[in-house]
C-alpha cells in the first residue's frame, strides 16, 4: 500500500513538472525544437548540368553524430547523374554503362549514398566545412562543428533542359532520424568582398529531419543505479532494463570470454551492432548517481558513467540530467556543464560532457571504460531534503537517449525512515486531497457520462 502511494506521489510530481511545457513539435521535451536541416543550394546552371552545394546542419542541443557518422541518401526523380563531387563521395558508382567514351560520372545510382570524406583528405578534394568523417557536434558541445558541406555537379534529367527537379526521399542513414519532404525556401545569400557584394543561389530547398528514440531502437540503451552515504544498499539498474539475458537471440559477453573478431566483412562506413557484457540489465551504458556527502550548506554527488559495450568507444558523449537542485549547482569537477534553460524560469536540467583530450571519449569496456565527476550543489533551505528520494535525479539521458531509472519505491532510504514515512503519509494524504481529487473527478465524471 505504501509502495502504491509512492508511485502516485511521483506520478503526480511528474505530471506537475510536465504540464507547464507547451506541447512540443519535436519528439523530445528536453529539446523540442531540435532538428537536422539539409540545405540544398543550386549555385549555378551550366547548360546541361548544375552545381549544387549541400549542407547538413545539426540543430540539436545535445544529440550529435558519432562515427561512422551521416550517410546521406536521396532518390533522383529523373535520370540525373553525379558528374563530380568535392568534400564527400558516393559509396557506389553504379551502372554508368550508358556513358560511352569521354568522361564517366562519379555516380549513376538512382539512390546514391553519400559519405563524408575523412579529415586529412587532399586539399584539391576539399570544400569549406567538409571532411569530418561524418561526425557532427551538437549545438551545445561545439557549435563550430555542427555543420558539414559538400558540392557536386549534377547532370540534368533532360539533356539540354534548363530545369532542375528536386530530389526526394532524403535519409541521413542514422538510426531514429526521419526526414520530411524538401521545401523550397528563399534562396541563400553569400557575401564576398568583405560584405560589399552579395550573390544568391538560383534556388534553395530545406529538408528537416527529426529524431525519435523509439524509432532508433525499441530497447533503451542506458540505465541508472543509485546509492547514498546514509544507506549501505546499492540500488542497481532494474532487471532487463535494456534486454534480458534469457531472451532468445540476446547475446552478451561473459566474464573471461574474449571479444570475438568480426566474422562478417565490415563496411567501415556502416555502424557495428552493440555487444555488451552480461548483466541483469544488459545495457551498454550504466550511469551511477551516488550521494556522497552532506555539508552544512552544500551536498556532493558523484556521477559515474560506465561503458559495458565491448565494441564501441563513445566519442563526445554527453549526459543530460534533470534535478531540481541543478539550479543551485556550485561546482562541477572534470566535466563541462551547461544548463538547458528549457522552461525559462526553471533551470532544473543541464548537460554534462567530457573535457577535450581528457575524458571526452568513453572507452570500450575492458579499457578505461568509465568517466566520472563530482558536483557540488548548495542546499536551498526551502526545498532541500534527503527524504522521499528528492536527492536522486528525475531523469537522465545519455547521448540523448533516456535511461531507465529504478522504481522510486526502491530508492535508498534514510535510516530513520519510520519517522519520515509517518510524516510523508500525512503530507501525502493532504497532497492527494488538494491535487488528486480535482484531477480524478473530471475523469470519473467523463466515464459516468460515457455510460449513460
Ligand atoms: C530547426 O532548428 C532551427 C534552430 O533551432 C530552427 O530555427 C528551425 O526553425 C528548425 N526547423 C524546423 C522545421 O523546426
Ligand atoms: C519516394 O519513396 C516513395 C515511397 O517509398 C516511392 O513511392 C517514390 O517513388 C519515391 N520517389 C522517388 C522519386 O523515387
Ligand atoms: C521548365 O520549367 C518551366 C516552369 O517551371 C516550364 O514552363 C518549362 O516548360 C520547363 N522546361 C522544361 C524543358 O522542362
Ligand atoms: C532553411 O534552413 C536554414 C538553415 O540551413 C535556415 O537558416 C532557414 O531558416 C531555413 N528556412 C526555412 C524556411 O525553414
Ligand atoms: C577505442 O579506443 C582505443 C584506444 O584509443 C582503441 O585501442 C580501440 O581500438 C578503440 N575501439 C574501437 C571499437 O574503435
Ligand atoms: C539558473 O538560471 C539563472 C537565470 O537564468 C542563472 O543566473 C543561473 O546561473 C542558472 N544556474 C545554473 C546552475 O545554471
Ligand atoms: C536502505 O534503503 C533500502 C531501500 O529503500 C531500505 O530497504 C533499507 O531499510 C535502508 N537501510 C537502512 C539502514 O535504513
Amino acid at each position: 500500500m505504501l509502495m502504491g502511494s509512492w508511485w502516485i506521489f511521483f506520478t503526480v510530481i511528474c505530471l506537475i513538472s510536465i504540464s507547464p511545457f507547451p506541447p512540443s513539435d519535436g519528439y523530445d521535451p528536453l529539446d523540442p525544437h531540435g532538428n537536422v536541416t539539409i540545405k540544398w543550394d543550386i549555385m549555378q546552371a551550366n547548360g546541361d548540368s548544375f552545381d549544387v552545394s549541400v549542407s547538413v546542419l545539426n540543430f540539436q542541443l545535445f544529440r550529435h553524430f558519432a562515427p561512422p557518422g551521416w550517410r546521406l541518401s536521396w532518390d533522383w526523380v529523373g535520370k540525373e547523374v553525379i558528374w563530380g563531387m568535392w568534400g564527400a563521395e558516393a559509396t557506389l558508382q553504379g551502372d554508368c554503362s550508358r556513358f560511352t567514351g569521354g568522361q564517366i560520372p562519379h555516380s549513376c545510382e538512382k539512390r546514391p549514398v553519400i559519405v563524408d570524406l575523412l579529415p586529412g583528405t587532399p586539399y584539391n578534394k576539399q570544400v569549406a566545412n567538409c571532411c569530418k568523417g561524418g561526425v557532427l557536434s551538437s549545438l551545445n558541445q561545439d557549435p563550430t562543428k555542427q555543420g558539414a558541406a559538400f558540392q557536386m555537379n549534377v547532370g540534368a534529367s533532360t539533356a539540354g533542359g534548363p530545369n532542375f527537379t528536386m530530389a526526394q526521399n532524403f535519409t541521413l542513414g542514422l538510426d531514429g532520424y526521419t526526414c520530411g519532404t524538401p521545401h523550397e525556401v528563399p534562396p541563400s545569400r553569400f557575401t564576398s568582398d568583405g560584405g560589399r557584394r552579395w550573390t544568391q543561389a538560383l534556388g534553395t530547398w530545406n529538408v528537416t529531419c527529426v529524431y525519435s528514440q523509439f524509432r532508433a531502437s525499441p530497447n533503451p540503451k542506458c540505465c541508472v543505479s543509485l546509492s547514498a552515504f546514509y544507506n549501505s544498499t546499492i540500488i542497481s539498474c532494474p532487471k532487463c532494463s535494456c534486454n534480458c539475458q534469457s531472451l532468445p537471440g540476446s547475446k552478451c559477453l561473459r566474464d573471461g570470454e574474449v571479444v570475438p573478431l568480426l566474422q562478417m566483412p565490415h563496411d567501415p562506413t556502416e555502424d557495428l551492432p552493440d555487444l555488451v557484457r552480461c548483466s541483469d540489465h544488459m545495457c551498454p551504458i550504466r550511469v551511477h548517481w551516488h550521494i556522497k556527502q552532506s555539508y552544512k550548506a552544500y551536498w556532493r554527488v558523484k556521477i559515474t558513467i560506465t561503458n559495458l559495450n565491448v565494441v564501441r568507444n563513445y566519442t563526445e558523449w554527453n549526459l543530460v540530467v534533470q534535478h531540481p537542485n541543478l539550479q543551485s549547482l556550485t561546482q562541477v569537477f572534470s566535466f563541462n556543464y551547461r544548463p538547458l534553460n528549457l522552461h525559462g524560469y526553471l533551470n532544473d536540467t543541464g548537460m554534462f560532457w567530457g573535457i577535450k583530450y581528457y575524458n571526452d571519449m568513453l572507452l570500450q569496456s575492458g579499457e578505461e571504460g568509465n568517466v566520472q565527476t563530482e558536483i557540488l550543489m548548495s542546499k536551498e533551505p526551502s526545498v532541500f531534503t534527503f527524504q522521499e528520494g528528492w536527492a536522486f535525479p528525475r531523469k537522465i539521458s545519455f547521448n540523448g537517449d533516456e535511461c531507465v531509472m529504478p522504481p522510486p519505491d526502491d530508492y535508498p532510504r534514510l535510516p530513520n525512515a519510520a519517522m519520515a514515512r509517518k510524516q510523508s503519509i500525512l503530507s501525502l494524504s493532504l497532497f492527494m486531497t488538494i491535487v488528486l481529487i480535482p484531477l480524478v473527478l473530471p475523469v470519473g465524471l467523463n466515464h459516468f457520462l460515457d455510460y449513460t
